[in-house]
């Protein structure tokens, strides 16, 4: 298992290229099932995940051509339905197969996803959303059996507990594009990965309307084409090196970043005493206060602050005055990294899913770890700024995510390396 190791206290300056979103080319390359005609999509960043699911699309019996960013889906007919528990078990995205192999096979066999670090992970809404629309579901031996005789559309309202589910949105999509007749999804997840999900459907030639808002109307057509089709760039990874640029007190300008993407996270940036200037194709980032500020997050569905920035921003107030206070509202656990940030100087603690983050002078580089992706990140960013020396042990979960992070935090200026074990 590789490790990261920073030597922190460098300002970070020039150019970050941020590459393809990992969770909007999982579902897009899932929903590419859903024609038997070639689909090229581009944009596609270099990652572990990324690879599980070309991997499944594999074992599925697809060919899968990748040539750099680009990855071509070749026809071939699935003759096997079933994404193993081996690989579904190393990626919970993979149950973004489960709605394009029922529209379009009438049968899935998807292994559970079952739990994960960030806390729990049930999948009832994926199921509400494809039983709405004519499947019968059991779950046997750790699968997920799903059949029908044929997909109807109907209306169908898929809010939860925490609000619309992004990969339960897109699985009723992806199934509900070659259901007959009209399906309406309410409380359908706006996150910019559903949209362009839908946008890709759309080139594959579904009628869909609404996009981006919570209510959702399908037209099923009888069969979709092949499409090409580029990914959106990386929100979180934008996001993630924008905090990079304020924690450093360095000035970044990370390229393909969009606004609209990343609104609240600009808003609370700036809170903190960041400046950022829009360009045509990027955003530059910097400090602009002496100190960071201190400020007040609670994690929402989109447009709201992302869960997957949350423990970002947590390492930023970490040394920033005074105290801030950061609260998730998806996924109450998802608070692994607050005590690595401690081990590091940080002074945080947990009230529920509260947590109050009294600032420090600084922080001090140590051997963390965390089992989580964004977790990984946050002490990362933590590293960046601590004294000294800090280890990230199980770097995969950085691969997982963060598309050649080394190499891109050299290349401004940060002391950081990879050692292999
Ligand atoms: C997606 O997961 C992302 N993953 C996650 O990114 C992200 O944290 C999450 O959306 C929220 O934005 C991918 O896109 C591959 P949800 P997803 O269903 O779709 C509850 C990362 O680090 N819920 O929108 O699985 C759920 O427990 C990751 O890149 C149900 O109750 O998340 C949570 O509280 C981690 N029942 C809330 O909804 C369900 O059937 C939102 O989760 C499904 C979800």
């Amino acid at each position: 298992m590789d490790k990261l190791v920073i030597e922190g206290g460098r300002k970070l300056s020039g150019e970050i290229n941020v590459s393809g979103a990992k969770n909007a080319c999982l579902p897009l390359l899932a929903a590419s099932l859903l024609t038997n005609e070639k689909c090229i999509i581009s944009n596609i960043p270099d990652l572990k995940d990324v690879n599980t699911m070309l991997e499944i699309l594999t074992q599925l019996g697809r060919e899968v051509i990748k040539k750099g960013t680009t990855v071509e889906i070749l026809p071939g007919d699935v003759k096997e339905v079933t994404a193993s528990y081996e690989l579904v078990s190393t990626m919970r995205a993979s149950i973004a197969v489960l709605g394009p192999l029922l529209g379009r096979y009438k049968k899935a066999k998807v292994s559970f996803p079952g739990g994960c670090v960030i806390g729990p992970r049930p999948i009832d809404l994926h199921m509400k959303g494809l039983r709405a629309l004519g499947a019968e579901i059991t779950v046997e031996a750790g699968y997920i059996l799903a059949t029908t005789r044929g997909l109807k559309g109907t209306r169908i309202y898929l809010g939860g507990h925490f609000g619309s589910s992004v990969l339960a949105t897109a699985n009723t999509l992806m199934a509900a594009v070659l259901a007959d007749g009209r399906t309406i999804i309410e409380d359908a997840a706006c996150e910019p990965e559903v949209v362009d999900l839908g946008n890709f459907l759309l080139a594959m030639g579904a009628d869909i309307e609404g996009l981006g808002t919570p209510t959702v109307k399908v037209r099923g057509v009888k069969e979709l084409k092949g499409a090409e089709y580029s990914v959106i760039p990386d929100r979180i990874e934008a996001g993630t090196y924008m905090i990079a640029a304020v924690i450093t007190d360095g000035k970044l300008f990370i390229k393909n970043a969009k606004v609209e993407h990343n609104l609240a996270l600009i808003d609370k940036l700036l809170e903190c005493g960041a400046g950022i200037d829009e360009e045509e194709d990027g955003l530059v980032v910097y400090r602009k206060t002496r100190n960071i500020q201190a400020t007040d997050i609670t994690t929402l569905t989109y447009p709201g602050f992302p869960t997957d920035l949350q423990a970002q921003m947590m390492s930023l107030v970490t040394i920033g005055d005074g105290i801030s206070v950061i609260t998730e509202k998806i996924y109450p656990e998802r608070f692994i990294h607050i005590s690595e940030l401690n081990r590091m100087g940080a002074e945080i603690i947990l009230e529920g899913s509260t947590s109050i983050i009294k600032g420090v002078k600084k922080l001090s580089g140590a051997p963390v770890m965390a089992s989580d992706l964004r977790a990984s990140a946050a002490l990362v960013l933590a590293g960046l700024v601590a004294d000294g020396k800090t280890e990230i042990s199980r770097m995969y979960h950085l691969d997982r995510g963060y598309e050649h992070i080394e190499e891109k935090l050299s290349a401004v200026g940060a002391k950081v390396w990879r050692v292999k074990e």
